[in-house]
């Protein structure tokens, strides 16, 4: 095991992408940022030189960070925010993980542009893959580009600027042929192949909204892994992934030699808003041309390079049974899924709706009173003048409110929705009557309080208040067993049936799907306080999030240890070095 030393300086810099000039904010001047490669068993340490305008934090999304939870990375939950001008180090141990995961700022908007590959390869190198040993390995990161400054983002969604939209997505940073500025076409991602060869595709989505679909003209995938948990191969010829979802798949080139494009395309849902475009992304892949038989052979970068089709943007079909595909690779090391539950929640998600100016708010949808996003009508917020992160307010048992002027406090998520109903009658949309709501929002500091060890059941459910959206659902410091989806509303009686006790995929991220529910377990036995949110950057802007906060457990190896020394103490925000 060898120690990984990374320095990330961040900086906000001008990128021109279509013919028009814009500040982002990256890592090292890359875009995407560079890639943590690591072997199980090392440890990796990260310096953040923090050089932009912007408080930023790094996080490790799906690092398991056991014991670690200090260095998990979100601003005021985890530490406080980096400041400008500041640096701050992050140190993680890489144990019993492998696979494709990756890091990216927890800043509202920053994450579109401040990403990276996190690789973590078998102790035993590649020949202990539990499937034929690639002949390369290339990371395959699907994001977006907005010609704005993102930092700016959160900015303008407090005062209602809602039209901010990316304007194209990308692969690996580049754009694609299929849009043009003054008549030139973007370069796109080319991948070089060599005839007969295996691909390891390690595909990230780091998008800040939609999930994608992914296919390669004239070839087929066998995925192999999924959020750094091996899964049983399955064949396909398009891989499905959410934001914050990775899949391994393996590609063998085996096609006539040619040019292929890679296409990456949103799965946008039903009920298309005319407003929003579509963001296709058009990569290739490329045959290396062999002229040294001396044979008669056209150059295959004339040919007319091959198409793939493409599902349908609206078609959630092909996502529900890509992720229903899943199932877990055993292998001896990996855990069994408990079978004895000790608590179960029901997570409703859904929109809701407060009022900033007390209680003499009267428009509830339209107008100012619009714009949360809920578990269970709780919406989450963190008092701005929060005090000291969550994990030091639990750690120390200092305070972690300064204040209550604002009237937020740390708030339990309740196990169940305010009130049954009927989930998914379309009827509940937005523009329907008063009368249709569960009841005015909740606004606070969502937590929920497990002890350690326990088995939790969750159910999510979407409801029609989002009928647009499927939820990638992110749990940090822990995989969750994916045990059901459905589509419609969830039925205990009917689906605990259907339950996969058997080989569930392990995942990070769990996709809830369109108007459905996904069952997940889990086993709360990493001490600290994390986050679980959507990974959709404006429903996580919009609060739909909470805190989990696991206690410790009674012997010496499941407590939380203390702080790393660069870790301010309760209230020093200002120990933190400058540069
Ligand atoms: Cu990848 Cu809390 O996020």
């Amino acid at each position: 095991a060898s120690v990984i030393e990374h320095t990330f300086v961040v900086s906000h810099m001008n990128v021109t992408r279509l013919c028009k000039e814009t500040l982002v904010t990256v890592v090292n001047g890359q875009l995407p940022g560079p890639v943590i490669d690591v072997t199980e068993g090392d440890s990796v340490v990260v310096h953040v030189v923090n050089k932009s305008p912007s408080n930023i934090t790094i996080h490790w999304h799906g690092v398991k960070q056991w014991l670690n939870c200090w260095a998990d990375g979100v601003p005021m939950i985890t530490q406080y925010p980096i400041q400008p001008n500041h640096n701050f180090t992050y140190r993680l141990n890489i144990t019993g993980q492998e696979g494709t995961l990756w890091w990216h700022a927890h800043v509202p908007g920053l994450r579109a542009t401040l990403h990276g590959a996190f690789i973590i390869r078998p102790r035993h190198g590649a020949s202990s893959y539990p499937f034929p040993k690639p002949h390369k390995e290339i990371p395959i990161i699907i994001g977006d580009w907005w010609q704005m400054d993102l930092a700016l983002l959160e900015k303008h969604f407090k005062k209602e600027i809602v039209d901010d939209l990316p304007v194209a997505a990308t692969i690996n940073g580049k754009i694609g042929d299929l849009y043009n500025c003054s008549g030139a076409v973007e370069d796109g991602y080319v991948l070089d192949v060599e005839p007969g060869k295996t691909y390891l595709l390690r595909i990230i989505n780091a998008v800040l909204f939609s999930e994608y679909y992914l296919k390669v003209a004239g070839h087929k995938f066998t995925v192999v892994a999924a959020d750094a948990n091996y899964v049983n191969p399955y064949t396909t010829d398009v891989i499905a992934v959410a934001p914050g979802e990775t899949v391994d798949a393996l590609m063998v080139a085996d096609a006539p030699q040619g040019r292929y494009y890679m296409v990456a395309l949103p799965n946008q849902a039903p009920l298309p808003d005319p407003q929003i475009p579509v963001f296709i992304t058009r990569g290739m892949v490329r045959y290396k041309y062999d002229n040294n038989h001396g044979e008669e052979e056209g150059d295959p970068s004339n040919d007319v390079p091959m198409v793939p089709e493409m599902p349908d943007q609206h078609d959630t079909t092909t996502s529900f049974y890509f992720h229903g595909n899943l199932t877990s690779l055993h292998r001896p090391q990996r855990t069994k899924v408990p079978v004895q539950v000790d608590e179960h929640m029901f997570i409703t998600l859904g929109l809701g709706s407060f009022c900033p100016h007390g209680r003499s708010c009267e428009k509830r949808w339209r107008g100012k009173s619009m714009g949360a996003a809920t578990m269970n009508n709780v919406s989450f917020q963190l008092s701005t003048d929060m005090a000291v992160p969550l994990l030091d307010a639990q750690y120390y048992h200092c305070n972690s409110t300064s204040s209550s002027d604002d009237g937020i406090k740390l708030y339990t998520l309740p196990d169940n929705p305010p009130r049954p109903f009927d989930f998914t009658n379309p009827a509940l949309t937005p523009d329907a009557s008063e009368a249709a709501l569960l009841q005015r929002t909740i606004r606070a500091t969502a937590v929920r309080r497990f002890r350690y060890g326990t088995v939790v059941d969750m159910v999510f459910q979407s409801t029609s208040l989002l009928q647009t959206d499927s939820n990638p659902m992110h749990l940090h410091g822990h995989d969750m067993f994916v045990l059901a989806q459905g589509r419609g509303n969830y039925n205990a009686s009917r689906d605990v049936a259907s339950y996969n006790l058997v080989d569930p995929p392990m995942k990070n991220t769990v996709l809830v799907p369109r108007i459905g529910w996904v069952a997940i377990r889990f086993v709360a036995d990493n001490p600290g306080v994390w986050f679980m949110h959507c990974h959709y950057e404006f429903h996580l802007m919009m609060g739909m999030a909470a805190v989990f906060i696991i206690e410790d457990g009674p012997t010496v190896d499941s407590v939380l240890p203390p702080p790393p020394l660069n870790h301010p103490k309760c209230g020093h925000v200002n120990s933190l070095k400058a540069n």
